[in-house]
């Protein structure tokens, strides 16, 4: 007797201001390891971000429109119940340093005390993005640094037009 595999749901979770090459490949990767993938970001983050949920929202549709599995949404609260009302199971990671480990390790056992039955799973970033932060690709930016295969172009284009703008308005 055959049986269907359960259809696995997993989200994504982070803040993506903005979306760097490293999280495209985690999206990519997860994309052939679940069925669905949802991409969240967080709304109430307590970092000041350079975009707002809706331009990162916007940010991450356009890369992520190839992948028809994967969809994008934000959430406010705890992770793990926008996870159980979107019916996830698993909450997707990326670990680029032993450095990511301390925090992820304690945030992924909170989570399981909280919800029992949703899985973190951890994948190993790309080694060739492994040194990448949206906070780094910020800072080289704001400061006229080559950020180009770092973040997809289309977030790159969307970074000069905001710092033209803010150039413009302390000119
Ligand atoms: O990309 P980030 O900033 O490292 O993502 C952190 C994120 C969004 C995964 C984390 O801050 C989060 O899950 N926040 C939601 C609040 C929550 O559930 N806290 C308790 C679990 S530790």
């Amino acid at each position: 007797m055959s049986r269907k595999p359960p259809s696995v749901i997993a989200i994504y979770p982070g803040s993506f201001d903005p979306i760097t090459n490293g999280h495209l490949d985690l999206i990519q990767r997860g994309a052939r390891m679940f069925n669905k993938l949802i991409v969240s970001i967080l709304r109430h983050d307590a970092k000041k971000p350079l975009f707002s949920v809706e331009e990162r929202k916007e940010m991450l549709a356009e890369v992520i429109h190839v992948y028809p599995n994967v969809e994008v949404d934000s959430f406010d609260g705890l992770l793990v119940d926008h996870a159980a009302a979107r019916e996830a199971t698993v909450l997707l990671r990326g670990i680029r340093a032993i450095s990511d480990y301390e925090y992820e390790l304690q945030m992924a056992l909170m989570n399981r005390r909280l919800r029992p039955d949703i899985e973190t799973v951890f994948m190993m970033a790309n080694e060739a993005y492994s040194f990448i932060s949206s906070r780094l690709v910020k800072e080289v930016y704001g400061l006229g640094g080559n950020i180009s295969g770092l973040v997809p172009p289309s977030v790159e284009a969307r970074m000069h037009r905001r710092l033209s703008k803010t150039k413009h308005k302390g000119a």
